[in-house]
């Protein structure tokens, strides 16, 4: 089915510089970008994202870290995106992802792991309305 997804490129992301390989990497598959914009969110933006997370012992360190820099938020649109962005972008943990996706490439970190993808239909229709609630 067609299907949107909201993606984030992590503050990591752009420190490093990834943006550009990272984005080629969606849009190579197929992928079409509906919407993007480079943001530096605050710790209230990070708790509405990641609010089944917020109760979590990782989840302090990961606020800081969402809220470092500028991130790089994009909605993706594809045949099948929130299935297909989560192969893309392999498992959270850099260090267990395999070779070929994003995070098996280029991270070694269970936390800066440079991408998000949203998990479910239900979790995309969430995210999308939080980031981009004009679309
Ligand atoms: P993401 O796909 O954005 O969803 C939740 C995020 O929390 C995840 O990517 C990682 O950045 C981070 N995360 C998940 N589990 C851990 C963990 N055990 N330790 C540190 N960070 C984590």
């Amino acid at each position: 089915p067609m299907q949107r997804t909201l993606v984030l490129l992590k503050p990591d992301a752009v420190r490093r510089g990834l943006v550009g390989a990272i984005l080629s990497r969606f849009e190579q598959r197929g992928l079409r970008i509906v919407a993007l914009e480079q943001r530096v969110i605050d710790g209230a933006q990070a708790d509405r994202h990641y609010a089944e997370h917020v109760e979590r012992d990782f989840y302090p360190p990961l606020r800081d870290f969402v809220t470092s820099g500028p991130l790089v938020a994009l909605v993706l649109e594809g045949d099948s995106a929130i299935e297909v962005v989560r192969g893309i972008n392999g498992a959270t943990d850099g260090r267990k992802a395999a070779p070929g996706t994003i995070r098996g490439d280029l991270s070694l970190s269970n936390r800066e792991n440079l991408v998000h993808g949203s998990d479910s239909p239900e979790s995309a229709e969430r995210e999308i309305a939080i980031w981009f609630p004009g679309l």
